[in-house]
């Protein structure tokens, strides 16, 4: 594995601080853990002897499943521990259990929280590397990488591609990261939603901003459908899930406004007839499950870049 010197990465908090040349050593590092995770042993011993902590306070099934996996693949000693089981239920605050955690000397505590910057206090605070796995409606870098990866490893590059975002952009932190990632590498973003699911300002991260979808999709080489966050929502933002379809979910009409062959992307989980008609999810141009697939390796790289550059990996 050859991590490339420029590559300093003591955590992972959000793609906002990455410039594109560390986006894009990511990216390649994840390239060679593919290539790991097609052979028929999917293993490599580099992290023998690191400790990765998932903490999760919110529900998740790709994100969880997918660095538990790229830890094992890459020999870590992997802990889950999920917020409904612990006493955060009893009411103890986060720095608490976190300081508990720590007590206990992993090497790397990946964290998912409901609250933005959650990930950004532990790491001012506690001694480990910290890895965001999504905190509130603010970022989720992994999720970013692996959407940015899967949309170079099928068009070559990013630059002067148009990419389409499309759904509850108000609350989503998939969106945030792709727009900080996606600007870095040179692609043209547009966003659409409904009024009320448009942050205002989100033209300050470098993107067109519609509230109408066929202008966003028109000619795009990349349509991503975003999930409505209701868990996120004060008021329901929107009169029905059918309406909701009608002016803004996907189905094959409204995809034939974009490049022939354009990429059908979804970071899951997907409400099927709202935000996107199920044969378009099923559809040819889907790479939905290719962006799951690609995630382990993205986390692989992840990882081992933050246990290299905290000295963590075993050395020949
Ligand atoms: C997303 C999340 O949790 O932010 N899911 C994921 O990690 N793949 C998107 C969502 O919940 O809609």
């Amino acid at each position: 594995m050859n991590q490339p010197p420029t590559l300093q990465l003591r955590h992972l908090l959000g793609l906002e601080t990455l410039d594109a040349q560390q986006i894009t050593a990511l990216l390649d590092l994840a390239g060679q853990m593919k290539a790991v995770n097609q052979r028929r042993i999917k293993k490599l011993p580099t992290l023998r002897g690191v400790t990765v902590l998932t903490f999760f306070v919110e529900n998740s099934t790709r994100t969880k499943m997918s660095f538990e996996l790229a830890a094992k693949r890459l020999s870590a000693d992997v802990m889950g521990f999920a917020a409904s089981t612990s006493s955060l239920s009893k009411g103890e605050t986060l720095l608490d259990t976190a300081r508990n955690l720590e007590a206990m000397a992993p090497d790397i505590v990946v964290i998912r929280h409901s609250s933005s910057g959650a990930p950004h206090f532990l790491a001012e605070r506690i001694g480990c590397g910290i890895v965001n796995a999504g905190d509130g409606a603010h970022e989720h870098p992994t999720q970013g990488l692996l959407d940015i990866f899967t949309m170079r490893e099928k068009l070559g590059t990013l630059q002067g591609k148009k990419v389409a975002i499309i759904g509850d952009l108000a609350h989503s932190r998939v969106a945030r990261s792709n727009l900080h990632g996606l600007h870095k590498l040179g692609a043209d973003v547009h966003v659409a939603g409904p009024a009320t699911m448009i942050p205002p300002g989100i033209e300050e991260l470098m993107c067109t901003a519609h509230t109408r979808v066929e202008p966003a999709i028109e000619g795009a080489d990349v349509v991503m459908m975003l999930r409505i966050q209701r868990e996120r929502q004060g008021n329901d933002l929107i009169p029905h899930a059918h309406e909701y379809h009608r002016f803004f979910g996907l189905d094959q009409q409204r995809l034939k406004l974009a490049k022939p062959g354009a990429l059908v992307m979804h970071p899951g989980p997907m409400n099927r007839g709202v935000e996107i008609a199920p044969e378009v999810a099923d559809g040819a141009q889907s790479v939905i499950l290719q962006q799951v697939e690609n995630g382990v390796a993205v986390r692989m790289a992840v990882l081992y870049a933050v246990a290299v550059t905290r000295g963590l990996e075993e050395k020949p």
